[in-house]
């Protein structure tokens, strides 16, 4: 039924000017999981969020970020168990890891807390029991997966089988890689339990569900009302559509999370618990500094609350969350806002082409406030996904970075720091330009007030670009020669000083560090959006010392070098886990006698052509030169390669295989690879001197 606010955008996020009074402003960024290392891909969410946060609080607003790492799930306590420890003793370490690691990248969260915390139990607990007694929570039972063995119920992912569409092996319980079936894990064909390889069997278990559809109404009207992305906003009318069904958020024990307070037995759900811990790392906030909790959180509060996601949990943030939140009486979020994945030289993320980099190998490697200007150079308002192009990015930080912003402070410093003791002129010679350069703030700062950091950074540049042009048209270093000329180069050096000084405060969302090394050497206080509205005048200056160097290939070359060793050490530490986690399982002996060897066509394939297959997720279609014969194949191997890089390649391929018929074509046998699946997948290739058509022996 159509409503009346379907057509309407209610709600227009007003952004008051300077001179209104400060906002109260709350930001968050994802929490992210407690069991593995942040990389990359997190930091364009964390440097997208920490630049908007900052900007903020240059603005004069009373702003707060704050994070946590998401502590509770079945995979941190398999995990935990895997390395023989308490899953406290692993939340512990990884929380050390993932502060270092974004203090790293100057990610300044206000507080940086835990799921697993009293704040976020207490706040759990209140959330669930002001929906349960206002009748939004109901109990059913349920027929779940069972691992006898390891005595618990397994999550779908938990769960391995043969696909029962194309009948691929290895396969998760909710979806198959080889050919892009989704299904329930009950239809998977000889199942077992990825925990214990025990098969699993079906068991009943009471659950909690939130009746999400209570809400449907309050949501849609939220949804229309300008809180998140119009992309978001269709992207979840789909989902109303498809119907708005209960969320179950109980799980059983055993499970690493906090109990239910009136279900013995039962544990929160870690998304549940997760958006929570927004709430509860800023009440552990409030608690260390007195901020007032409610000004924040009660219902009727006029502060902004802005939770910055990725684009894989919008589901979450846009459906359970503001509804959790408005069952309980808390004020809704006043934006939900999505960005896009992260590709490194146009391809996900690969562990074995060493692209997949975590953010303590790229700091051994390089200056943070590269990637930090990169990013920011690249990202906008919307959910698209941002490719970390390794070419583009040293060029693109040397020449804007190095060639255009800090080029102008080591023209000009030289000769006020030699020729006047660091003294700048009594009078500003150009108060036009400098005019200008400050009149430029507003735009720049509704750019990044909007998002639009890209926008923000190329209008930044474009003055930097005439700050060069004015010192390329006045040519200090000929005036520099001249008799009487003392004054005319003093006031030309000052000037491009001034306007320096200007560009680093617009940068300062985007390199706070730099800036702070440029405070020091202007020898002026911090820097705010608007303490530049009037040049620095009979002023002096400290010594000029590089403020950042170029980047350099070599250094780029080692950290994804770097990164392919992360790889291998990763995978000795999973390995040597997985070991102690399955000590117990007998070995499955499914012996094949040499005759039924015999009968398998292995040949030498050159893949003549790798392409993607429009509506798969997962599969290449491959052209196999076998030496005079073509075969099409279809290879589940999309998230370990981009096509690109297999053409010309040879591999190895069963070639007697009956043709099997699937959505996109015919298949015509499979090429063989190594590896667990998904990124972590290794094509076999034959030694040197081999040849396509070769049979495998
Ligand atoms: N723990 C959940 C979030 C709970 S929030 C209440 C989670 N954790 S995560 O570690 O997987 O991801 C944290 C954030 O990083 C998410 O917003 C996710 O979208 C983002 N990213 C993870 N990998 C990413 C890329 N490759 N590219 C861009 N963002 C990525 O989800
Ligand atoms: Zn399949």
């Amino acid at each position: 039924m159509a409503h009346l606010w379907d057509n309407v955008r209610l709600f227009q996020p007003r952004f008051p000017s300077m001179s209104d009074t400060p906002r109260k402003i709350l930001i968050t960024s994802a929490l992210p999981y407690a069991n593995g290392s942040i990389h990359l891909g997190h930091l364009v969410e964390y440097i997208q969020t920490d630049i908007w946060a900052r900007f903020q609080k240059l603005r004069g607003n009373e702003c707060y970020y704050v994070c946590a790492d998401d502590a509770h799930g079945t995979p941190i306590m398999l995990r935990a168990r895997a390395e023989g420890i308490e899953p406290e003793e692993l939340i512990a370490r990884v929380w050390q890891e993932h502060t270092e690691d974004f203090a790293g990248f100057h990610i300044g969260f206000d507080n940086y807390h835990s799921t697993h915390s009293p704040e976020n139990q207490a706040c759990a607990n209140l959330i669930y029991e002001r929906n349960r007694d206002a009748g939004h929570i109901v109990r059913k039972t349920i027929h779940q997966a069972y691992d006898p063995e390891a005595e618990m119920f397994l999550p779908d992912r938990f769960i391995k089988g043969t696909c029962p569409k194309c009948g691929a092996e290895d396969q998760y319980g909710d979806n198959c890689e080889a050919c892009g079936a989704t299904y329930a894990p009950t239809e998977l064909k000889n199942p077992r339990s990825a925990v214990s390889g025990a098969t699993p069997v079906e068991r009943e278990s009471e659950h909690l569900f939130f009746r999400l559809s209570d809400f449907e109404d309050e949501l849609k009207q939220w949804h229309q009302a300008g809180h998140v992305q119009a992309e978001m906003a269709n992207k979840l009318d789909e989902w109303f559509e498809a119907g708005l069904a209960d969320w179950d958020i109980s799980r059983d024990a055993p499970y690493f999370g906090f109990e239910i307070p009136d279900a013995p037995g039962k544990y929160f759900y870690v998304w549940l618990d997760a958006p929570i811990g927004y709430m509860a790392s800023f009440r552990n906030l409030c608690d260390k500094s007195g901020i007032d909790f409610d000004a924040f959180w009660g219902a009727d509060s006029g502060a902004e609350l802005y939770h910055f996601i990725g684009k894989d949990i919008i589901y979450f943030h846009a459906l359970f969350w503001p509804t959790m939140l408005a069952g309980a009486g808390f004020r809704m979020p006043t934006a939900v806002w999505a960005h896009g994945f992260l590709t490194v030289d146009g391809a996900k993320m690969s562990k074995s082409r060493g692209t997949f980099i975590k953010a303590s190998t790229y700091l051994k490697h390089l200056n943070p406030e590269y990637l930090r200007y990169y990013f920011a150079a690249k990202l906008s308002s919307r959910i698209d996904d941002l490719d970390l192009n390794l070419e583009d990015f040293a060029q693109r930080v040397n020449s804007d970075l190095v060639g255009k912003v800090v080029n102008i402070a080591s023209r000009c410093a030289g000769f006020i720091n030699k020729r006047f003791g660091g003294q700048l002129s009594a009078d500003c010679a150009e108060p036009e330009l400098y005019a200008e350069f400050v009149a430029a703030g507003d735009a720049i700062a509704e750019q990044f007030e909007q998002r639009e950091y890209g926008r923000a950074v190329r209008e930044i540049m474009a003055l930097a670009d005439r700050a060069n042009q004015y010192i390329d048209e006045k040519k200090p270093w000929v005036i520099a020669k001249e008799e009487g000329q003392e004054q005319a180069l003093q006031d030309i050096c000052s000037v491009g000083i001034n306007l320096f000084r200007v560009l680093v405060g617009y940068l300062k969302p985007v390199l706070p560090a730099m800036a702070e090394q440029v405070e020091a050497f202007l020898a002026i206080d911090a820097m705010s959006w608007d303490s530049q509205t009037a040049p620095l005048t009979r002023h002096a200056i400290n010594k000029f010392k590089p403020l950042m160097t170029r980047v350099e290939k070599e250094r780029i070359s080692a950290m994804i070098e770097d990164s392919k060793e992360d790889l291998a050490a990763e995978e000795k530490a999973t390995s040597a886990g997985k070991a102690k986690q399955q000590a117990t399982i007998e070995p499955i002996a499914d012996a094949i006698t040499f005759d039924d060897f015999a009968r398998l066509d292995l040949r030498i394939a050159r893949i003549a052509r790798a392409e993607a297959v429009e509506g798969a997720d997962k599969l290449l279609r491959l052209t196999l030169d076998l030496g005079g014969e073509t075969r099409n194949v279809f290879a589940g191997i999309k998230s370990a390669y981009a096509p690109q890089d297999l053409e010309g390649r040879l591999t190895v391929m069963v070639a007697n295989l009956t043709p099997r018929k699937m959505r996109f074509g015919v298949s015509e046998g499979m090429v063989l690879a190594a590896g667990p699946g998904g990124e972590d997948l290794f094509i076999l290739s034959p030694d040197k001197g081999a040849q396509p058509g070769m049979r495998v022996k």
